[in-house]
């Protein structure tokens, strides 16, 4: 199904949470090589400067730090935005964290950790952004979950679980926002190479450069299509792992992540 609406650097300014390295990181780089003002939020002012002096024209990168778990923070940011450089017209709400579970301990904290920022922070994301793009009847907002969503892995019971919820919550999103002419999109990656996954010590299959991860991630704002999702073979192989009978996906499952008790 074709976007309500695709968003270009003339009608104002993409906003990237999570731009401090990584997936954010590069992506606000592509797009500001595609002629986009951008303007970047974490919670690491230094590391954004870096990125926003490494940012190389047509278009260019303003430096906007925030906690995405801070709804107040992200209300001031939003208008702060606007103020000073325009409408946020396309939003890349991507910022989130990992933590691997340890088998046979069960955090509850690390749970809602892990809650607090994949899920609370997207959701503080969109509270200004859906308010104001619904008013003007314009926006383009990407969420970045991952492949990790589309059933239980192991080692993963927290991180898995908040990226269902994305995708649950943007797909629900999609119906109204669709009626307002705001184009949600889903971006679903699979291993990209980061900071945070650099620390994984388990085999990463099909991983990707995150400058890689970047250019398919603009490709698909500029596209549409509801959902990026990639390396595609990633994708369609969980897609079809997720449909099996349960005896045979968690079979599977163990045998690809070479998981044993
Ligand atoms: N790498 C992968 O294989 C992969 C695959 C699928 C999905 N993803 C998703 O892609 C997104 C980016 O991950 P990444 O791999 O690029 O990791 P990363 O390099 O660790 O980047 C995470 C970014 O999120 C920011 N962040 C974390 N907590 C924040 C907070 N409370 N407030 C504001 N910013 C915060 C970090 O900045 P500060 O520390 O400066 O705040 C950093 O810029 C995540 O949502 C992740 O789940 C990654």
């Amino acid at each position: 199904m074709a976007l309500v609406y695709r968003a270009r650097p003339a009608h104002g300014v993409a906003w990237v949470t999570g731009a401090s390295s990584g997936i954010g990181r590069a992506t606000a780089l592509e797009l500001c090589r595609r002629g986009w003002t951008v303007a970047i939020t974490a919670r690491r002012r230094p590391e954004l400067e870096a990125v926003a002096a490494e940012g190389s024209g047509p278009g260019r990168i303003v430096v906007c730090p925030g906690d995405v778990t801070d709804l107040a923070q992200m209300e001031g940011v939003v208008a702060a935005i606007e103020a000073e450089h325009g409408p946020v017209v396309l939003a890349f709400l991507n910022a989130g964290t990992f933590f691997r579970d340890e088998v046979a301990v069960f955090d509850a904290a690390m749970v809602e950790k892990t809650f607090a920022i994949n899920v609370g922070g997207v959701a503080n994301g969109l509270q200004p952004l859906l308010t104001r793009m619904a008013e003007r009847g314009r926006g383009q907002v990407a969420v970045n979950a991952s492949v990790a969503g589309y059933g239980g892995l192991p080692t993963s019971s927290a991180y898995g679980a908040t990226k269902a919820a994305l995708i649950a919550m943007t797909e629900s999103l999609k119906f109204a926002m669709d009626l307002k002419g705001v184009a949600m999109q889903l971006v679903c990656p699979g291993f990209v190479g980061t900071p945070l996954t650099d620390r994984n010590e388990f085999p990463m299959p099909f991983i990707i450069p995150a400058e890689d991860a970047a250019r398919r991630i603009c490709d698909g704002f500029e596209t549409g299509g509801f959902e990026i999702a990639f390396p595609r073979r990633m994708a369609w192989l969980l897609k079809a792992l997720n449909h099996l009978p349960y005896p045979l996906y968690f079979a599977l499952v163990a045998r690809f992540t070479g998981f044993r008790k």
